[in-house]
């Protein structure tokens, strides 16, 4: 078995779960923060300054790689984790998505989907065979099955259409997967908003037995409450022995949400995004570092952070870094955002193993300024 998940503990008033993925790349504990590394590199920072702050894995992704370089220059490269010099745990996402967010012309049929790049504009084909030869050339511990994310709103009809399909692709994948003894394929289930649909894509992929379940097609635009819904009823479908992954989601109030209710793993670009356009996470809420009123703050940027921006760094020289563009200014404001997110998650995990989340959780939201 690629990946084991370890059930630690389950908090006594809340879903959430504290747990371990042991992976051939090391130990995650979880629930976790996964920092995305899209290009094989997680903007702006070095694998040395990602392991100071705490990454156990981190995500990349198979669209941009297969576009370029190419999964066969990254096998000739040793695989992903030699060729970006990462030795911790990677998972890789299948293209299910970004095939829907980034290409052009998509044409879905039962084979696959046919997109044009998004670099060259070239007519290129992902299937779930070809999505799976991508993933195990890369060879990330954890791997994402192909799927379709479907658009928000759909009707019922597309979204049953769709699912049943991605349980046909993920039949695929499975059977196309030429490495389960080193690498974990993950099922993804769909089904919208809608209730039934979403415990007949739960049902379906169980039936297939993967060792890992992640939650797609949320965070697609629907109101926050009703993210919160599906997830009350979609986690309680899922095997209690294998993690439990919320793709492409990582505010803070999100990630308290998700956890309460027995998610185990996060991915997002928000805290490395936002970064490069100067605003910040803090615990004492967002900071737009570019305003005017911080240009002679010499205060840190967070002042109950211990990472090495603000160990180091005022206000005042961050905000003048990023106005004058500044590469160093970008990695000090990710540097920070993945701090506080990975640290976020560690404090977490400890109000779990205490059973004190939730009075976590309304301190954490005081202080952040968000009402709870
Ligand atoms: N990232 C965010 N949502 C999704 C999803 O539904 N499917 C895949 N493959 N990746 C995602
Ligand atoms: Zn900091």
């Amino acid at each position: 078995m690629a990946v084991r998940y370890e059930l630690l503990t389950t908090d006594k008033h809340t879903g959430a779960r504290r747990g371990r993925l042991h992976t051939p790349h090391g130990t995650v504990e979880t629930p976790v923060f996964m920092p995305v590394g899209t290009q094989a590199t997680v903007k702006t920072m070095s694998p040395e300054e990602l392991k100071e702050i705490g990454a156990e894995i981190i995500l990349s992704n198979t669209y941009h790689l297969f576009l370029r370089p190419g999964h066969d220059l990254v096998q000739e490269a040793g695989g992903l984790h030699s060729f970006m010099n990462w030795d911790r745990a990677i998972l890789t996402d299948s293209g299910g998505f970004q095939v829907f967010s980034l290409s052009d012309l998509r044409k879905i049929t039962e084979e696959g989907v046919e997109f044009r790049s998004h670099l060259s504009g070239e007519k290129l084909f992902l299937s779930p065979e070809k999505a799976i030869e991508v993933e195990n050339a890369l060879g990330a511990d954890i791997i994402m099955a192909f799927d379709e994310c479907p658009p928000h709103p759909a009707s019922r009809d597309y979204l049953k259409d769709s699912l049943e399909r991605t349980t046909r692709w993920a039949k695929r994948c499975k059977k196309a997967h030429r490495r389960p003894h080193d690498q974990a394929l993950f099922g993804i289930v769909q089904g919208g908003m809608e209730r039934d649909l979403r415990e007949q894509s739960a049902a379906e992929l169980m039936e297939l037995d993967f060792p890992g379940y992640a939650v797609g097609g949320l965070s697609v635009g629907e109101p926050k409450p009703i993210m919160y819904e599906v997830l009350e009823f979609t986690t309680p479908l899922l095997p209690k022995d294998k993690p439990r992954y919320l793709m492409g989601v990582g505010s803070p109030d999100d990630l308290f949400e998700g956890v309460i209710r027995g998610i185990d793993m996060f991915d997002c670009v928000l805290p490395t995004r936002i970064a490069r356009n100067g605003t910040c996470m803090t615990s004492v809420g967002k900071v737009v570092i570019r305003n005017a009123n911080y240009s002679r703050d010499w205060e840190k940027l967070d002042p109950n952070c211990d990472c090495y921006t603000c160990r180091n760094y005022s206000r005042a020289y961050i905000r003048h870094l990023i106005k004058a563009d500044e590469i160093f200014g970008l990695r000090l404001t990710s540097y920070h955002n993945l701090y506080f997110l990975v640290d976020l998650m560690r404090k977490i995990r400890l109000a779990i193993e205490e059973n004190r989340l939730l009075e976590f959780k309304k301190e954490f939201y005081s202080q952040y300024g968000y009402d709870s």
